[in-house]
This record gives C-alpha cells, structure tokens and sequence, in this order.
C-alpha cells in the first residue's frame, strides 16, 4: 500500500483537475534528471501569465541539480527547507523586478509574478512534475550570490521534480505528506457575494 494515499482536493465545485490534483510534496526524487520539455513548457506556461501593461515583472533562475547554481540556491535555503528541497531535480528562483530603469516602480509586480509561479506550477504538474513553492530561505544571499540589481527581488524558490519513494522519508517527513490537505470554507474569502 501506498504510504501517501491520494491527496486531490476535495473542492465544493469542480475545477480543472491540475487545480485539484496539484500538491506541495516535500519528498522529490534525487536520481531522475528533470523532463526538459516538462521544464520548457511550465517556464512558457508562466511566459504567458497575464500582468499589469504586460510589465512582465517575473524574473526566473533555472538551476538544475548538480550545478553551481543549485549548490548556491541549496545554500540559501532555510530550516527544514534544506532537508528535502536539495533533491528536486530543478530549483527555480522567482524573482519580481520592482522598479524600471528610471526609478518608478511597478506597482503591481509581486501580484504579477506570483500568477506566473500559479502558472507555472499548474502547467508543471499538468506534465507529470511535481513543485514545492518556498519562501523560506535567505533572500538577501541569493541576490548578493547572483549579483542582483536593487530592482530586482528574490521572492520565492520553486522546488521542482518527479516524486519521489516515500519508504525512504523520515518520520517527520512523512507526517507532513500525509496530513489532511484543507481550505477554509469559500464564504470566509468570499466576503461579499451579491
Ligand atoms: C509564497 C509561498 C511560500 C511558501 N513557503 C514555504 C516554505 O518555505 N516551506 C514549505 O515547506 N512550504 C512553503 N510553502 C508551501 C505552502 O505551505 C503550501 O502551498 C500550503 O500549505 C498548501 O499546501 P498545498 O500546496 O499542498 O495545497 C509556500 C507556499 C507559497 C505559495
């Protein structure tokens, strides 16, 4: 039997099954190179997210396990964060660009860039590939590591891979992968609804 059974969301109204199917594992598979074309089409996926004047804010870096980029994101990453992310197959920075050139910043640019994670994820477990938002880690270090202008911000890593064997997971790990997946309910969002 499987340890971690199925974990699609038990939605009050039906929507497209990546919406539903998409979960945040934190056991990756170490071994398996991430699908190229998998990787393409979420980065494209998250290329075609809607912004602000089409301001495009979104900045990504792509690192892939074994690279110097990785080690350096690997580096950075926060508590429990650094158990588990090190063995997704890609570890994707989204960074927000928050001003031009010229000083005036972008209003709505973090709004902007978390679609296109929304995206990207979707579109990344659309193809089989599983993702992992984070905002723990040290930000500061990522942009001093990849020489980073001012304007531009680390907000999230992305943690991206094939699943991996849960009978490898440690019980804390496993804790987390099999706890309830849950939402409060729509009318606590849904403020007004006339
Ligand atoms: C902006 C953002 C930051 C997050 N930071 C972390 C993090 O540092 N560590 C972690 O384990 N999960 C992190 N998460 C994952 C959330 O905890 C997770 O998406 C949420 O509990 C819902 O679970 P689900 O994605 O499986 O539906 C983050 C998610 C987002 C969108």
């Amino acid at each position: 039997m499987s340890l971690v059974q199925d974990r699609t969301a038990a939605t009050d109204a039906p929507v497209l099954d990546a919406i539903a199917e998409r979960w945040s594992t934190r056991v990756f598979d170490a071994q398996t190179p991430i699908d190229e074309a998998a990787l393409a089409s979420a980065l494209e996926a998250a290329r075609w997210a809607p912004s602000a004047n089409n301001s495009q804010p979104w900045r990504f870096i792509v690192a892939r396990r074994g690279s110097d980029a990785h080690a350096t994101l690997v580096s950075a990453l926060g508590g429990f964060n650094a158990s588990w992310a090190p063995d997704a197959g890609v570890l994707v920075a989204v960074l927000v660009e928050t001003a031009r050139e010229d000083g005036t910043p972008i209003r709505w640019a973090e709004y902007d860039a978390g679609q296109a994670a929304a995206f990207f994820s979707l579109q990344a477990h659309a193809h089989g590939l599983h993702t992992h938002q984070m905002a723990g880690f040290d930000h500061p270090a990522v942009a001093d590591a990849f020489g980073l202008p001012a304007s531009v911000q680390p907000l999230t890593i992305i943690a991206l891979g094939d699943l991996g064997d849960h009978a490898g997971a440690s019980d804390e790990l496993l804790a987390r992968e099999q706890a309830p997946r849950v939402r409060r309910p729509l009318a606590e969002s849904v403020i007004l609804d006339a």
